[in-house]
């Protein structure tokens, strides 16, 4: 597993072990149970009026979908996305109705769906999942794949799995894994009350 980085390691375990794993274990078969609990924890998350404008299509490795979902990857996710036992697509609704009314919230509804993604992300390292969301496919080939109504738009995939063995992987798939993860410093996005002045924090990074 990678090594948290130093500026995570105060967190939650299920959040400060959470990174995105590109070598996925090909044989590992995801229980249905661990599955369905990170349906719960997807369904479980807040939203705005409790509005829940979400849909997850479940593509387990093997199935149609799944078969359908590798057809649109983006270049750069074709070498990875295939080994992991299941890939989730997330979709917002977009509109209140499938006439497209209410079309004036799409923010909030991506915003919503985002929540219930972390919260499945969190739920699966919980569980000693490996997870990666991505959003390299053409959306509007799999939206078409999956029957994806034009009142939903989609909005991130997550290949969920086991991790694999690094030893078996091609060099730039173990790059991809290794590179050093790195966040923006606090100072950058955390604000006091003016936007732009820094937030006077006591953390340095
Ligand atoms: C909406 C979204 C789209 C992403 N798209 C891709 C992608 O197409 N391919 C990929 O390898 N990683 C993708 N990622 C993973 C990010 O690169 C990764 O989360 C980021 O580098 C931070 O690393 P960490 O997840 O290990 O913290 C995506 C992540 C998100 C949230």
């Amino acid at each position: 597993m990678t090594t948290p980085h130093p500026s995570v390691e105060g967190l939650t375990p299920a959040l400060r072990d959470r990174h995105s794993v590109t070598i996925f274990d090909p044989a590992y078969e995801l229980r249905r149970d661990d599955l369905e609990r990170l349906l719960r924890a997807a369904q479980w998350a807040p939203s705005g009026g409790n509005t829940q404008p979400w849909a997850w299509f479940v593509l387990p490795r093997g199935s149609e979908g799944h078969r359908r979902l590798l057809e649109t990857l983006s270049d750069g996710n074709v070498p990875w996305v295939p080994a992991a036992s299941a890939v989730l697509v997330a979709a917002a609704q977009i509109a209140t109705d499938p006439d497209g009314n209410g079309r004036d919230r799409p923010l909030t509804a991506a915003f919503d769906t985002g929540l219930s993604a972390a919260s499945l992300l969190i739920e699966a390292t919980a569980l000693g999942l490996a997870t990666h969301p991505f959003g390299g496919y053409n959306a509007g080939e799999l939206a078409l794949a999956l029957g994806v109504p034009d009142w939903f738009q989609i909005v991130c995939a997550v290949a969920v799995g086991a991790p694999g063995d690094v030893s078996a992987a091609t060099d730039a798939l173990v790059e991809k894994q290794n590179r050093p993860r790195t966040r923006k410093p606090l100072a950058a996005f955390a604000f006091g009350d003016r936007f732009g002045v820094p937030y006077d924090s006591t953390l340095t990074d």
